[in-house]
């Protein structure tokens, strides 16, 4: 068995060549059923699935007879002659002339019928192998191909961060603490300081790595481990910052709905909302969109539907989804406020004010880090962009321009209560040649969330790691 058998995917992308011949899939038994004279078997291999026609008349009666009795996700080999079929999504069948048992499957847990979300999660080993969840995984890797094509091709290098750190990078109280032999290190929460220092040595650089935080709230948005792209730029401003964030944004959705029309449609994303996510985006500062916010909460027109309600997984009462839902509504009657952060429920409402992301820049310093600069317009305001995905989505990008002053980030530093030690290296690259830069990190799983019109990011990760789970 060598590691490039002929796949589904590959025979139907090349039809031409594999019609009427005979080929071999390596796969399982995702569905059957049978009439007296024909078996019809759903067999998928990893790349797509396939319909095998197996007709008494052409197969021996044991093999006919074995055929009967296989159980879904049973492994096994087929041979057959393939046959165009415009019917089936992968344009062909196969007429099946032969059939190698490999491993059996008895009682495989996850069946066509519908499950609630807990019991699923429970076997994520498994669910993994469903289609829907199938494609939420494709879809995400080809995202993350195209995050590395777009800053490959724009001439970034990839430098990696590392994930055991001395210092916290966003704020102090979701910091994952470990034992690091007689001293104690953090997790990393983002790769951004270390960007400073890359980006200072080869202009344009990202990270892309897993992310910690201890998030101790149950939302639809929050992993305790994540994945985050985050580019920086030396000689980089707020305003290229945002120029930068919109042009990866449309690569990105462009090239899902190149690759992935298919499966969006079958995930019930509305894919024309896709398409409107076009340059230029809205850019509102952080008051405009206070105004915004609360003129649509006045008018009656804030619309506080979570996103992708529409299309959540499984059936009924879930726990796991209840806690959810009850932790954001509780927000529900606040209005926005000039002094402070947006909490999930602004950003919901400002979203689904817009068929485009939304950037807003320049939030009150006070709620935001202690690396940003500030406005050297308003000295109360950061010069920072957070990206809204529309449609209810909210916060998909968060970043701006670093303080590159070294008295100014001494005393963010300590406004935060932060320890000056641990910042010697960082403080270093504003006494050696500092410039002004910029950056943001990407999250991932929201994106992916974003871009398949889910409910909940929980299946946008292989293996989601939340406050409540840790396994499998
Ligand atoms: O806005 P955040 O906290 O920004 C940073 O970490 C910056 N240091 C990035 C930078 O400028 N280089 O996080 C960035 C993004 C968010 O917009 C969100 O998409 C994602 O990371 N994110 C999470 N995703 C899933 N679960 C969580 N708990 C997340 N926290 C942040
Ligand atoms: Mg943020």
């Amino acid at each position: 068995m060598a590691w490039a058998n002929t796949t589904i995917a590959e025979i139907g992308r090349d039809l031409d060549r594999y019609e009427g011949q005979p080929v071999r899939v390596h796969g399982w038994l995702y569905n059957k059923r049978s009439s007296g004279k024909i078996h019809f078997l759903q067999i998928r291999d990893g790349s797509a699935t396939v319909q095998v026609v197996l007709a008494k008349k052409d197969v021996d009666d044991e093999t006919f007879v074995a055929a009967k009795s296989l159980t879904q996700e049973t492994s096994l080999v087929v041979e057959g002659v393939v046959a165009r079929d415009a019917r089936s999504p992968t344009g062909f069948e196969i007429q099946g002339s032969g059939l190698e048992l490999v491993g059996a499957s008895e009682d495989y847990p996850i069946t066509p019928k519908a499950h609630g979300v807990a019991f699923l999660m429970d076997r994520r080993h498994l669910w993994l192998r469903s289609s829907r969840q199938h494609r939420i995984i494709r879809i995400r890797h080809t995202i993350i191909k195209a995050i590395r094509d777009f800053f490959d091709d724009n001439a970034f290098v990839l430098v990696d961060a590392p994930i055991f750190t001395p210092n916290a990078v966003e704020g102090t109280s979701n910091l994952f603490e470990v034992d690091y032999f007689d001293d104690k290190a953090y997790l990393t929460q983002s790769g951004q300081l270390y960007m400073e220092a890359a980006a200072m040595a080869h202009g344009r650089v990202y990270c892309f790595g897993p992310t910690f935080r201890a998030e101790k709230s149950k939302t639809r948005r929050h992993l305790t481990e994540f994945w985050m792209v985050e580019p920086e730029v030396a000689y980089m401003d707020l305003d290229g910052d945002m120029d930068l964030a919109e042009a990866f944004l449309c690569h990105i959705v462009e090239r899902v709905l190149q690759k992935h029309r298919d499966d969006l449609v079958a995930l019930g994303r509305d894919v024309a909302a896709l398409e409107r996510v076009k340059a230029p985006f809205p850019r509102l500062t952080h008051r405009e969109a206070v105004d915004l916010i609360n003129d649509a909460i006045d008018s009656g027109r804030a619309d506080r539907r979570p996103a992708g309600a529409e299309s959540r997984t499984g059936k009924g009462a879930e726990e796991e989804e209840e806690a959810t839902e009850t932790q954001e509504s509780a927000a529900a009657a606040k209005r926005a406020r000039y002094d402070d952060d947006f909490g999930a429920d602004e950003e919901t409402i400002l979203s689904r004010l817009f068929d485009r992301p939304v950037m807003v820049h320049r939030y009150p310093h006070e709620v935001k880090a202690f690396y940003m600069k500030r406005d050297p317009e308003d000295d109360g305001l950061a010069l920072c962009v957070d990206v809204l995905a529309p449609e209810g989505y909210g916060e998909i990008v968060g970043g701006g321009q670093r303080e590159d002053d070294l008295a100014s980030l001494e005393q963010r530093i300590d406004a935060h209560a932060l320890p000056q030690e641990v910042f010697g290296w960082f403080k270093d690259l504003r006494r050696y040649g500092s410039v002004p830069h910029a950056g943001f990190g990407l999250g991932v799983e929201r994106t992916v969330t974003w871009i398949c019109g889910l409910h909940h990011l929980r299946e946008t990760i292989p293996f989601p790691r939340m406050m409540e789970r840790l396994s499998p």
